[in-house]
C-alpha cells in the first residue's frame, strides 16, 4: 500500500493550509476528509433534509457523489454535479457538518471512500481521526494543535479579511466550547493517535510547521 501522512487536529490549527502545501511538496494525493463531510451536509441542505432526522441523513451520505477537481491552484469540489466550493466554505455548512460527523452510520459510510484515496506515489490526509480510524497503520502521524487564543486570533483575522466583524471575545468562548464538545462526544472524539507527532503550531510560521512535517518523511 502507498505510504500515508496523516495530519489531524481541531479548527484553527492549519491542518488545510500544512495539508495542501506538504502534498505538493511530496507530490502526494490530498485528501480534505472535513470537506466530504461538509458536502454531505451541502447535500442535505439541498434536499431539505433535517438535521434531526438521522436516517435520512445516512441515506443522503450513501446517495451524495463528491469530486475534487484541480482547476489551476485551486481546488473546486463538486458535489452531485455541481460546484458548490462557495457553499462548503460557510460557516452555516461547517456547523451542519459538525452534526453530520457525530453520526457513526454517517462516519461508516464514508470510511471506504476516504480509504480509496491511498493511492501511489503517497497520500497526505487532513482531518479529526484520519491517524485513530481511517488510516490506523499509516506510517507517518501529525497532530497539530494551536491554543484557543491563537486559533481565535486567526479565525479572526481571516474573518476581518472577508469584510466580516466578531466580537474576539465572542469567536473565543465559541472556539473552546467547541474543543470540548469535539473531545467529550461519544463518536469519534478528538484525540491524536498514540504514535502521532504533536506539533504545536502557536507562535510558529507555517513555513517552520510544514519544514519540521516534511522532516518526518524520507525523501
Ligand atoms: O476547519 P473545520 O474543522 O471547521 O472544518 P473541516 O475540517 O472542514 O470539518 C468540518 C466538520 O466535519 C468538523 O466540525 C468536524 O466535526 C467534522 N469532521 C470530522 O468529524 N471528521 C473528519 N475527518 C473531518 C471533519
Amino acid at each position: 500500500l502507498p505510504p500515508v501522512l496523516t495530519i489531524d487536529g481541531p479548527s484553527g490549527a492549519g491542518k488545510g493550509t500544512v495539508s495542501r502545501i506538504v502534498a505538493r511538496h511530496l507530490g502526494w494525493h490530498y485528501l480534505d476528509s472535513g470537506a466530504l463531510y461538509r458536502a454531505v451536509g451541502v447535500a442535505a441542505s439541498w434536499a431539505d433534509i433535517d438535521t434531526s432526522d438521522a436516517s435520512a441523513l445516512v441515506r443522503c451520505t450513501f446517495d451524495t457523489k463528491v469530486q475534487f477537481v484541480e482547476q489551476g491552484e485551486s481546488l473546486r469540489v463538486l458535489v452531485n454535479g455541481t460546484d458548490a466550493t462557495d457553499e462548503l466554505r460557510l460557516e452555516t455548512t461547517g456547523a451542519l457538518a459538525s452534526a453530520i460527523a457525530a453520526i457513526s452510520e454517517v462516519r461508516a459510510a464514508l470510511k471506504e471512500r476516504q480509504r480509496a484515496f491511498r493511492l501511489a506515489p503517497g497520500l497526505v490526509a487532513d482531518g479529526r481521526d484520519m491517524g485513530t480510524v481511517i488510516f490506523p497503520d499509516a506510517p507517518f502521524k501529525v497532530f497539530l494543535t494551536a491554543s484557543a487564543e491563537e486559533r481565535a486570533l486567526r479565525r479572526h483575522k481571516q474573518l476581518k479579511e472577508k469584510g466580516v466583524s466578531v466580537n474576539f471575545e465572542d469567536l473565543l468562548r465559541e472556539i473552546m466550547a467547541r474543543d470540548a464538545r469535539d473531545a467529550q462526544r461519544a463518536v469519534a472524539p478528538l484525540r491524536p493517535a498514540d504514535d502521532a507527532v504533536l506539533i504545536d503550531t502557536s507562535g510558529i510560521g507555517i513555513d517552520d510547521v510544514v519544514a519540521r512535517v516534511l522532516g518526518l518523511v524520507p525523501t
